[in-house]
């Protein structure tokens, strides 16, 4: 199994909306796909119309690799799965804090996932914590959705050295720019900086669109709700260069 984290500390940058899309368009290359939903939002599940489990508690999640029966859900889309998330999972990292063991626990988890499903998409929330730290010990890949300002990349090259600094576990790191304007000077500059190379951006760029936004609306991925639009395309190529860059070839 391959574990995709969708990540970045800041906030509100399209990271749950890529998380369903490109979880949505693996699964429909007929790979069985998971979404692990961990942030207490709950953004992802609620995109996908499923209804979060009550009582579902941060240690429960924790214990995935025993129960997971109970905790995934389908959601109605051929191979695509979701190990949901409420309000409750807040505590996920003080929890992971206190077992010490976080790594090791997410490995179990990962290892029991691996029975069921060939790819897993763990949508992250916003911010740099244990759980983070977690994370980027222990999956394959980041994918970062940066918009294209100074800020959002300093804070990107920031997490990127820190990861480099810190984890001797070969992660690849796979930013590239969300919420995208081509009318835009600043952010042709910034397309122009990040794919240069060294820059490591990937050359998809997923451009600013009320359609998007409205997945909110829909509760479906975009493919699912405006399947004519442009945007989808766009999606198709991000997902196509992610799997060319990925260290190991995706299952099937
Ligand atoms: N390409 C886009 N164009 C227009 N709106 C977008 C785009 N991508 C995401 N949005 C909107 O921006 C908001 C934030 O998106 P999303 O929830 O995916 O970000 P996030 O990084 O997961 O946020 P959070 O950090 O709160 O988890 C949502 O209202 C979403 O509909
Ligand atoms: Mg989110």
């Amino acid at each position: 199994m391959i574990s995709l984290a969708v990540y970045n500390m800041k906030g509100g940058v399209g990271k749950t909306t890529t998380t369903v899309n490109l979880a949505y368009l693996c699964a429909q290359e007929g790979r069985r796909t998971l979404i692990w939903d961990l942030d207490s939002q709950g953004a992802a599940t609620f995109y996908l119309n499923v209804e979060p489990d009550p009582e579902m508690k941060a240690k429960n999640l924790l214990k995935a690799h025993k129960d997971m029966d109970s905790l995934i859900r389908p959601t109605g889309y051929p191979h695509l799965d979701i190990l949901p998330a409420g309000f409750q999972i807040r505590h996920l990292d003080a929890l992971l804090e206190d077992e010490k063991k976080g790594h090791k626990r997410l490995v179990k988890i990962f290892e029991t996932f691996s029975q069921h499903y060939d790819v897993a998409f763990l949508d992250c929330p916003p911010s740099i914590s244990f759980l983070s730290e977690t994370i980027f010990r222990s999956v394959d890949c980041l994918i970062m959705p940066v918009i294209p300002t100074v800020l959002a990349h300093k804070a990107f090259e920031q997490v990127r050295s820190y990861i480099q600094e810190t984890t001797h576990h070969p992660l690849r790191i796979l930013p590239f720019f969300s919420m995208f304007d081509w009318r835009k000077k600043i952010h042709r500059e910034a397309f122009d900086q990040g794919t240069k190379p060294g820059g490591g951006y990937l050359r998809t760029c997923i451009p600013t669109r009320s359609i998007i936004e409205r997945m909110g609306v829909h509760r479906a991925p975009l493919p699912v709700s405006s399947p004519k639009s442009d945007c989808v395309a766009s999606y198709v190529d991000l997902w196509s260069e992610i799997k060319t860059n990925l260290k190991n070839p995706l299952p099937r």
